[in-house]
């Protein structure tokens, strides 16, 4: 055991993996420490358990500030130095045939609630953000804030499927449905696309014919917080090699 690195986390809901994460810490399997815990959304339980272990915490509301654009769109300003037509043509998230006017309505209000986020972040001196359930996806304008070190990506994701299948929202529920026989959890870094990033690493898990969705989520969730502390020590590794 070495030097620590120093993560930022951003979660949207309970925290399991940041619980595990939090552990891994705290009993010393990973060479990490925690700065801070964000969350989009008020009033999870992450940031109780953040709480707990005297984590710093801070949320930006997401939902109330597309609210907020949606009610009346020149009462928030994107930020001063985003600039559309660059953030456009970065993106990979947006389908091409996404009308203009729905594209640019989604880039503006993420490039505003993302520089609520970089204020947060950029008052830590912090070497990852590890994305621990964090259900938003982040474009170009905050990445790009981010990770300031040429060549090296600085967030990494935990993904309920085995990348390159199954990316989005509901992996679980996409393994279930399709009838898979084996279903898994992805760590990878963060790109412009969609869960798209270099893998790290990833764990598998079969599937019995029986199983249903909740028994499939369980049996994720426990190699989830298995695999994310590994994935940040092998990042920690690297960083004091
Ligand atoms: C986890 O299953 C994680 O893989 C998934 O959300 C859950 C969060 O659980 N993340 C994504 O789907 C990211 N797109 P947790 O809040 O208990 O850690």
């Amino acid at each position: 055991m070495g030097r620590k690195i120093k993560i930022g986390t951003l979660i949207s809901g309970g925290g399991t993996n940041l619980q595990a994460i939090i552990d891994s810490c705290a009993n010393g399997s990973i060479d990490a420490t925690i700065l801070f815990t964000g969350s989009d959304n008020p009033g999870v339980k992450g940031l109780e358990r953040a709480a707990k272990a005297n984590i710093e915490t801070f949320v930006v509301d997401y939902s109330k500030i597309i609210q907020a654009y949606k009610n009346n769109p020149n009462e928030l300003n994107v930020p001063d130095d985003f600039d559309l037509d660059e953030i456009a043509s970065k993106q990979k998230l947006i389908p091409e045939n996404t009308p203009l006017e729905k594209r640019d309505f989604f880039l503006k209000t993420r490039a505003i609630a993302e520089k609520q986020l970089l204020d947060r972040i950029n008052s830590y001196d912090m070497d990852l953000l590890v994305l621990a359930g964090y259900m938003r996806v982040l474009t170009p304008y905050f990445i790009d804030r981010i990770n300031v070190i040429p060549n090296q990506y600085r967030i990494m994701n935990i993904h309920p499927a085995i990348l390159p299948a199954f990316p989005g929202t509901d992996g679980y529920g996409d393994t279930f449905r399709y009838g898979c026989k084996v279903g898994g959890c992805t760590v990878h870094f963060i790109d412009y696309g969609e869960d798209t990033g270099p893998i790290i690493g990833q764990k598998a898990f079969e599937i019995d014919d029986n199983d249903t969705l909740d028994m499939i989520k369980n049996k994720g969730l426990e190699k989830e917080w298995q695999l994310y502390p590994l994935c940040i020590q092998k990042i920690a590794d690297s960083f004091f090699k």
